[in-house]
């Protein structure tokens, strides 16, 4: 596995990787790896002649200094990982090499990147955006993946390739979970035991909510029935919940329901927030 710091190496090196017809996979990552990630660059592994796997904490993404700060890092144990993975190549720049200068370039991505995550964490997916357009940039890749814990992450990033005609193949993964539902990410590692086991609510609320929408409940009813299973967890604190159609990434407003809904929501817990979603597909559209 060949590590590289610079931009302009790793140019080099998947330029002849290139020249004898080789294709290219990206993983990016923020490091901290967990199995969830492990199964990213699996899949990149099958369906890509060099993995190229990227760890870096993006500083552009994160509105909450502290959030930036905490991030967990354990650079040593993500490469240990990666080499028995099998990755052949990991980029891990520094934040000069990233950013020698601060950009000014900014990423609108409309009313897409203005509700939830976007709502809570103003300027997220523009640091993301930025990030993530610099990396397709450097790595030139045939595919990219992505984790569909961070769903809303997806939608934008199937929408950055779109606008900018990116020659990249978006491949979403879905989330890999503990056993007791909860679901993977490097944030997990911030929770204490008592609040990890809490924070396994959130997916059966998830769940109760999938309850209602497969009995054409709506997206009302089932905002309000994750709510109130997310209640009985005294450490939870949601921060929003709702309903998603999947083809629009749109709200869907109190009566709706749509054949391809998402059900997301993001809760605190302590120091520590946490982001999930289930995607529940092909029911039968109508209205109460
Ligand atoms: O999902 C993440 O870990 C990050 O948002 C990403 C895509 C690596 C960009 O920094």
């Amino acid at each position: 596995m060949e590590v590289f710091k610079e931009a302009q190496l790793l140019r080099k090196r998947l330029t002849k990787h290139r020249n004898n017809g080789h294709s290219v996979g990206l993983v990016p990552t923020m490091g901290s790896l967990h199995k969830g990630h492990l199964q990213l660059i699996e899949k990149c592994l099958k369906q890509n002649k060099v993995t190229v796997c990227s760890i870096f904490v993006n500083p552009t993404q994160f509105s909450n200094p502290t959030d930036l700060k905490k991030y967990p890092q354990n650079i040593d144990k993500d490469l240990t990982l990666l080499e028995l993975t099998g990755c052949d190549i990991v980029f891990n720049p520094d934040v000069k090499e990233m950013y020698p200068q601060p950009p000014v370039v900014q990423f609108d991505f409309g009313q897409l990147g203005n509700i939830l995550e976007g709502k809570f964490r103003p300027g997220h997916f523009n640091g993301v955006g930025f990030i993530v357009s610099k990396l397709f940039n450097i790595v030139v890749p045939d595919r990219a993946y992505f984790g569909e814990k961070d769903l809303q992450q997806l939608a934008i990033i199937r929408r950055l390739v779109t606008d900018m005609n990116y020659n990249i193949e978006i491949v979403g993964i879905p989330t890999v979970r503990e056993q007791n539902g909860l679901a993977l990410s490097s944030r997990n590692k911030r929770l204490t035991d008592k609040e990890k086991i809490q924070s396994s609510i959130i997916y059966k609320s998830l769940k109760a909510g999938e309850v209602i929408l497969r009995n054409q409940g709506s997206a009302r009813d089932v905002c309000n029935a994750v709510a109130a299973v997310l209640k009985k967890a005294t450490l939870l604190n949601p921060e929003y919940i709702e309903c998603i159609d999947m083809d629009s990434f749109k709200i869907l407003v109190k009566d709706d329901i749509t054949e391809n809904t998402a059900i997301c929501t993001a809760v605190k817990i302590g120091k520590v927030r946490l982001i999930d979603n289930l995607i529940v597909r092909k029911l039968r559209p109508s209205r109460k």
